[in-house]
C-alpha cells in the first residue's frame, strides 16, 4: 500500500472511537511511575526505583545494579544494551547511565541518605569499548545533614517531549536557570534563541535525522528496538514504544513488521523523518551540553548534568528533546558532526555531549521502564 493511502487509514482510525482504545499503553509498562520504591524498605531499592525513571538513548536503559555487597550499589552498562550503529563508542549509553547515576544520588538525598560516589572504580574502559567492570560504584549512608536537591520535585514529571512546540521563545531568565542546573565538572550548557542561529541549527538537525534515517544500519537499529503494539511493549518495555491507533493499524495492514520496519524507504522510517522535520521547524530555542574533553568521565558528568536539565525544564514547564544525530560518531554523519561543531564553535579535546530543542508544549505521557527486578542484582 502506498504510504498516502496508508496515512488516510490512519486518520480514518483516529477518528474512529470504537478503535480508540485499540494498542493502548499497557499498564504494567508504565507501573514504575507509580509511587516509585513506596513498597522498599532497603534505601538503594528505594532510590534504584526512581533512578530507572532516568532517560536513555532509544530508551534501551543500559545499566545494571548489583546490590549483592551491603550498603553499596554497583553500577553496570547492560552489555545486552548497546547500539553499536549509532553509537560506537558507547558515549551516548553512558550519557544515560551518568543520568541514571544522578538520579539515584538525588533520590537517596530525598531519604537522608548520602551517595559516596566513586566514578570508573576498577579503572578506565578502553578506548572505544566498554565493559563488565563498574561505570561508579555508590555507597549509601544515613546522614541527617544531607540536603535533599530542590530539582528532584520534578522527577515524575520529566519527559522527552518530541511534539512540534508553540512559537513561545524561552526568556533568558528561564535559560539561566537551565545552565545553572547543568553545572557539573567540565560541563557547560549553551543555548541560542537568535532567530539566525536557531533557523541554521535547525538545518542541521534535519540534514541529521536524513542522514540517520536512511542510513541502512542506523535505521535498522531503531526498527531492532521498536516495540509495536501493546503486548510487545508489555513483554519488553524499554525501546521505542509504538502504541496507540496508528500502531494497531499499522499491524493490521503489515506496514510494521520487523522487514517493512527496517526498510529505510518504508512508512515508519518516512513518518519518523516527516514527524522530525516538523518538531525542528517548530523550536523557538535550541542548547547543548559541551564538555571540556570526551573521557568516560566527561560522558557519565554530561549525563549527570542532562538529568539536571532535564528535571529543570520540567520544573519550569519548558519542553525538551535531544536530537542526537549530529553528534553521533558513524562514518556517514562525519561531515555533519564537523559543521555542527563549528556552528556552536566547539573544538577538540571539547565536544558537544548532547544537543535539545527546547520550547513550550502539553507534557506527554511517561514512556515505559522495565520494573526494578530487571535492572537489580540480589
Ligand atoms: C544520550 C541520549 C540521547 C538521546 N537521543 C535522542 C534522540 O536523538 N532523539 C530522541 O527523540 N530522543 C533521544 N533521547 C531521549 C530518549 O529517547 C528518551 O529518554 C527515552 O525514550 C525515554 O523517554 P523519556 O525521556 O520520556 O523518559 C536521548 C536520550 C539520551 C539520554
Amino acid at each position: 500500500m502506498k504510504r498516502r493511502s496508508f496515512m488516510r487509514v490512519l486518520v480514518a482510525g483516529g477518528a474512529t472511537l470504537a478503535l480508540s482504545g485499540c494498542d493502548t499503553m499497557p499498564a504494567s509498562a508504565i507501573a514504575p511511575w507509580v509511587s516509585p520504591g513506596a513498597t522498599e524498605s532497603d534505601p538503594r531499592l528505594r532510590a534504584l526505583s526512581w533512578a530507572l525513571l532516568a532517560p536513555s538513548a532509544h530508551n534501551l536503559q543500559s545499566w545494571v545494579a548489583d546490590i549483592r555487597e551491603p550498603g553499596l550499589i554497583r553500577l553496570t552498562v547492560d552489555l545486552q544494551r548497546l547500539l553499536p550503529a549509532t553509537d560506537p563508542p558507547h558515549r551516548q549509553v553512558l550519557i544515560g547511565c551518568g543520568a541514571f547515576l544522578e538520579l539515584l544520588c538525588q533520590a537517596a538525598a530525598q531519604q537522608g541518605q548520602r551517595a559516596d560516589v566513586t566514578l570508573l572504580p576498577e579503572g578506565e574502559y578502553a578506548a572505544g569499548g566498554v565493559d563488565a567492570r563498574p561505570f561508579a560504584v555508590v555507597r549509601l549512608s544515613a546522614d541527617p545533614g544531607v540536603s535533599p536537591d530542590p530539582l528532584f520535585a520534578a522527577a515524575p514529571l520529566r519527559r522527552t517531549n518530541r511534539e512540534p512546540y508553540g512559537a513561545q521563545v524561552p526568556d533568558a531568565q528561564v535559560l539561566a536557570r537551565l545552565a545553572g542546573a547543568a553545572r557539573r565538572p567540565g560541563i557547560t550548557l549553551h543555548t541560542s534563541t537568535d532567530a539566525a542561529r536557531v533557523a541554521r541549527l535547525r538545518e542541521l538537525a534535519i540534514a541529521g535525522y536524513r542522514v540517520e534515517f536512511s542510513d541502512p544500519a542506523a535505521w535498522g537499529e531503531s526498527a531492532e528496538v521498536m516495540r509495536v503494539g501493546a503486548a510487545a511493549v508489555a513483554a519488553e518495555p524499554s525501546g521505542i514504544a509504538l502504541t496507540g491507533t496508528m500502531a494497531w493499524f499499522g499491524r493490521q495492514l503489515g506496514l510494521l513488521d520487523a522487514a517493512a520496519l527496517r526498510k529505510t524507504d518504508g512508512v515508519a522510517a518516512r513518518t519518523a523523518i516527516d514527524s522530525s522535520v516538523k518538531a525542528a521547524q517548530n523550536t523557538p530555542a535550541w542548547a547543548w551540553l559541551s564538555s571540556a574533553d570526551n573521557s568516560r568521565r566527561s560522558q557519565i558528568e554530561a549525563g549527570r548534568a542532562y538529568l539536571r536539565v532535564d528535571l529543570a525544564a520540567a520544573q519550569l514547564g519548558l519542553a525538551i528533546h535531544p536530537n542526537s544525530q549530529v553528534l553521533q560518531e558513524f562514518e556517514a554523519m562525519r561531515a555533519l558532526y564537523d559543521r555542527f561543531h563549528a556552528e556552536v564553535g566547539v573544538a577538540q579535546p571539547g565536544r558537544v555531549q548532547m544537543f535539545v530543542r527546547l520550547g513550550y508544549a502539553a507534557r506527554p505521557d511517561p514512556s515505559p521502564r522495565r520494573a526494578l527486578g530487571q535492572v537489580v542484582r540480589v
